[in-house]
């Protein structure tokens, strides 16, 4: 039987699928390219194509054994989608609401949703369980939390299993440096970051320096793309085992300030890398940090490389290799 990745040529579905391949699976990739990149494809079937075009999910559906999805195609920039909050429903919400239609018509009963620590928005309390409150703040997170919801009712209604995994911050790379991260624009810290040590920009902006934490910098949690990758497949096992449907947040459970993760960088690279403070992100929540205890016990998720500095160095041998991204 063969997985369908949806969005499988962008930063975490390409990790996600060279995971797979590793694990033997068989692996078909669909993505629009419209932000991914074909190069990042270590899977063996690709095919260039949008959630909107039911004719081609149809074909795909009817050339290959599918018995399950692993759906990351979507737009993921909370300010992007707070300038077009349609585009994110479009996309997001109409586009998983088709391809979830063909998969029940198709009686394909397992998706791994990638979901977002931005259904929570701002934490009443951290580490953030599953259980707490869900109250976006920009439509990103809530076309992310609209999804979730319909694959519940669609679990109640047609037996369609899921498991909605709620990432944290992405960083890193394959440490095989064969893959990476290419956002254009990019807006993540750790790339931006390191585009300054790679003397691509003149100096990283520090969003914000009055927030109530220990240095008045943001605190995030970051969490390497291959562990995420790794949660993919075992939530795919678990969906296969077991059939029962689940949320889980994936993070390493410790914080690391916007200072720390600059220093560690200055650190890592040996560059100077200067930093300018700016007026705060609209939307920027002080501190998320993840309770992924659910994820360890239910999955056995266990991450590999959870210290910052084995990130930012995987991080880092990539953009060097590749200053200019893919196919550049
Ligand atoms: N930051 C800066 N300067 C920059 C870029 C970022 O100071 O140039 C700060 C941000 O304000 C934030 C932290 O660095 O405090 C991390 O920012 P990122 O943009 O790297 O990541 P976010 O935490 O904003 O976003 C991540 C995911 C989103 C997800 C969100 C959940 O990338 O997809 O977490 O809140 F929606």
């Amino acid at each position: 039987m063969a997985v369908l990745v949806t969005g499988g040529a962008g930063y975490i579905g390409s990790h996600t699928v060279l995971w797979l391949k590793q694990a033997g699976e068989e692996v078909i990739v669909y993505d629009n390219l419209q932000k991914g990149h074909r190069e990042a494809v270590l899977g063996d079937v690709f095919y260039r194509g949008d959630l909107h075009d039911e004719d081609q999910l149809d074909e795909i559906f009817s050339k290959h054994s599918i018995d399950a999805v692993i759906h990351f195609a979507a737009n993921s920039l909370v300010g992007e989608s707070v300038q077009d909050p349609l585009a994110y429903y479009e996309n997001n919400v109409v586009g998983s609401y088709l391809l979830v239609r063909k998969m029940v018509e198709r009686g394909v009963e397992n998706i791994v949703f990638s979901s977002t620590a931005a259904t929570y928005g701002e934490p009443l309390k951290v580490p953030i369980e599953e259980e707490d409150p869900t109250i976006p703040t920009n439509p990103y997170g809530e076309t992310k939390l609209a999804i979730e919801r319909m694959l519940k009712w669609a679990d109640q209604a047609y037996g369609l299993k899921s498991v909605c995994l709620r990432y944290f911050n992405a960083a890193g790379a394959d440490p095989e440096g064969q893959i990476g991260e290419d956002h254009t624009p990019e807006t993540h810290l750790i790339p931006i970051v390191l585009q300054c040590a790679l003397g691509q920009r003149e100096s990283v902006s520090v969003f914000g320096e009055d927030y109530p934490t220990a240095d008045g910098t943001c605190i995030r949690d970051y969490i390497h793309v291959m562990d995420l990758a790794q949660a993919h497949y075992l939530a795919l096992e678990k969906l296969r085992a077991t059939r029962v449907s689940g949320i889980y947040n994936l993070g390493n459970g410790t914080g690391f300030s916007v200072q720390e993760v600059i220093e560690t960088c200055r650190r890592v690279t040996g560059e100077a890398i200067p930093a300018v403070v700016a007026p705060r992100r609209a939307g920027d929540p002080a501190v998320l940090i993840a309770s992924s205890d659910k994820a360890m016990r239910e999955l056995g998720w266990k991450p590999q490389y959870p210290d910052l500095e084995t990130i930012v160095t995987h991080a880092w041998n990539w953009h060097k290799s590749r200053p200019q991204g893919y196919g550049k």
